[in-house]
């Protein structure tokens, strides 16, 4: 079963792209962060990379940062990284691990890796001073898929009411066992906007892509989730292509138990606000998108295979990744192209076509998510 059930394009004549003002002004970029960012579920990555306890990964959503650490039980566990002391921020590096205790580099203050404050010098000569009041402020974790996704704010829906319907439609790609072989990391001088409406449709594909337009005609798909904030569908390859790489072969062992169906297709979902995961029959593609101010976004895009691949003589995993990193940076480039167009004065938003209806679907969800926020000017 694929769960795929084709829905009609949600496209409304007359949806129109965003003003400007959405993709540069500093305004608008804060409260995307406030409203958007700190309060859905963000995908952090793979919950593979954390094995130990200690090992974490910190991720910056605007002026906040997270921390996403395995803890001597097993469990992943997310706090602010921000002292409880006099503030400063704890962990630096992107990704690393810690030996038992969290250190703050200023004053030493330390915390347990279920957060709590062991060691604070000093502060015995402070009455009243009661560590256990000064643990560091939790941070919402799940786990889906193998996925981890933290929320700064806490409240509102668990991840299932949202992720709940990916569920049954990525089953059989086997996600939560996928390994992941690469990753590469982008800066692109555009708004994340751009970037997540660029991934949502294809009619740009003939012109900016055309190695993936000669493995996968760009009319040749369907979409199944059109309005809310998961929207995508799939791409057919052509005849006598097994998979999106560089020489049109697969790569790699199936990943899951795909019906022939799926040996012929590759998915592509956008998950709000900040997950893109490509699905192909012989390997998983997810790009996380980090806004970093309004006319730059940082991209991580890591490629999972499936965990027993990598003993085939058949595995070559830089099929696909060198397919995609050289699609990825066509992409990135008329992003920023188009950044620097609708930066101009003359630019007025401009109408969308059928082929576009998942762009104005996502601008909807955006719009909703925003909660009525109209820029100014
Ligand atoms: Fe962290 Fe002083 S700010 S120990
Ligand atoms: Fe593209």
């Amino acid at each position: 079963m694929s769960g795929f059930v084709p829905t009609a394009a949600s496209y409304r004549p007359g949806d129109r792209t965003l003003p400007g003002e959405y993709y540069t002004s500093p305004e608008v970029l804060a409260r995307d962060l406030d409203r958007i960012h700190a309060r859905s579920w963000l995908c952090a990555g793979r919950s593979t990379e954390l094995t130990e306890a200690g090992q974490y990964l910190v991720r910056g959503v605007g002026p906040d940062s997270a921390i996403l650490i395995r803890g001597k039980d097993g469990s992943v566990r997310g706090f602010h990284n921000v002292c409880r002391h006099r503030g400063t921020r704890l962990l630096d590096a992107e990704r690393g691990t810690v030996s038992g205790t969290i250190q703050c580099p200023y004053h030493a203050w330390t915390y347990d890796l279920e957060g709590r404050l062991r060691g604070a010098p000093h502060m015995q000569d402070v009455p009243d001073f009661d560590p256990s009041g000064h643990s560091l402020h939790p941070v919402e974790v799940e786990e889906w898929e193998g996925f981890l996704f933290f929320r700064l704010v806490p409240g509102g829906e668990p991840l299932g009411a949202q992720y709940g319907q990916m569920t049954e439609r990525v089953a059989r790609f086997r996600l939560g066992g996928l390994r992941p072989a690469r990753r590469i990391g982008y800066e692109v001088r555009a708004n994340w906007k751009l970037v997540l409406q660029n991934f949502s449709e294809c009619l740009h594909c003939p012109v900016i892509h055309p190695a993936l337009s000669r493995l996968s005609p760009y009319l040749s798909g369907a979409n199944d989730l059109t309005e809310g904030p998961i929207l995508g569908g799939y791409l057919t390859l052509a005849d006598g292509v097994g998979s999106m790489t560089l020489s049109g072969r697969t790569c790699a062992r199936p990943v899951g138990e795909l019906p022939d169906e799926d040996h012929a297709r590759g998915y592509y979902y956008s998950l709000f606000p900040n997950l893109l995961l490509s699905l192909h029959p012989d390997y998983v593609m997810y790009h996380l998108v980090w806004p970093v101010a309004p006319d730059r976004t940082r991209i991580e895009c890591e490629w999972l295979f499936h965990p027993d691949a990598s003993a085939d003589d058949s595995f070559q995993p830089d099929e696909a990744v060198g397919f995609w990193d050289m699609t990825n940076r066509q992409d990135w480039h008329i992003c920023e192209q188009s950044q620097a167009g609708v930066a101009s004065r003359a630019y007025r938003p401009g109408p969308y076509s059928p082929r576009e209806s998942l762009l104005a679907a996502w601008d909807r969800a955006y719009l909703a998510a925003l909660g009525g926020f109209e820029p100014q000017g």
